[in-house]
């Protein structure tokens, strides 16, 4: 699969009829919401966990010199919160600009905090999208991510927002904070 996913992503048309869509963010979807929406909740999704393995070419980093960016791995039993909002299905056409580099939408339940769920989207980013950078270290991942930047800002700062808003919603990511913990170390020394 090519780098852009616009062309395939418009495909997905199974919510296009509705009135209002579920979109479940767990990145920068968190606490960038540059977009309209009718509600935002906390939320979570089972059965994936977050991990740094996405390359980002056009928003944290270059062709040359990719950043590093969350995507979701299945892990069955695991559970990834993040921030849902509640859109209107032309946004669609934005999100998917914005998730152009690799992320494709897929359907899935999405729980509320209050013990209910919705059917809803979320944009992944899969082993088999060209800009996979797969596992590393978290050492080795901090570093990436002190050196890239893109045309949205350095990648450090994608991850300690990212770090910042997981706090503010009361959330443990022991993958997000011990990269955070080397990013930080690496900026002392
Ligand atoms: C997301 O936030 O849900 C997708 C990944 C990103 O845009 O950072």
């Amino acid at each position: 699969m090519s780098h852009n996913t616009i062309a395939i992503n418009q495909r997905m048309d199974r919510f296009d009829s509705h009135a209002s869509v579920w979109l479940f963010g767990y990145g920068s979807l968190i606490y960038k919401a540059d977009f309209p929406f009718l509600e935002r909740r906390p939320a979570h999704i089972t059965g994936w966990s977050r991990r740094f393995w996405q390359g980002s070419h056009d928003h944290r980093g270059t062709e040359t010199a990719p950043g590093r960016v969350v995507t979701l791995v299945p892990e069955p039993g695991a559970v990834c919160h993040g921030m849902a909002y509640l859109v209107t299905p032309e946004e669609f056409a934005h999100l998917d600009h914005r998730e152009k580099n690799g992320y494709l939408r897929l359907a899935t339940e999405i729980g509320f905090e209050d013990g209910s769920s919705a059917l809803g989207l979320v944009y992944i980013a899969t082993h088999e999208n060209a800009a996979f950078l797969g596992p590393a270290s978290e050492r080795a991942i901090a570093r990436q991510i002190a050196e890239a930047r893109g045309p949205s800002g350095p990648n450090s700062e994608y991850l300690l927002e990212l770090a910042k808003a997981l706090r503010e919603l009361g959330k443990n990511d022991p993958h997000v904070f011990e990269i955070e913990r080397h990013l930080v170390e690496l900026a002392e020394h």
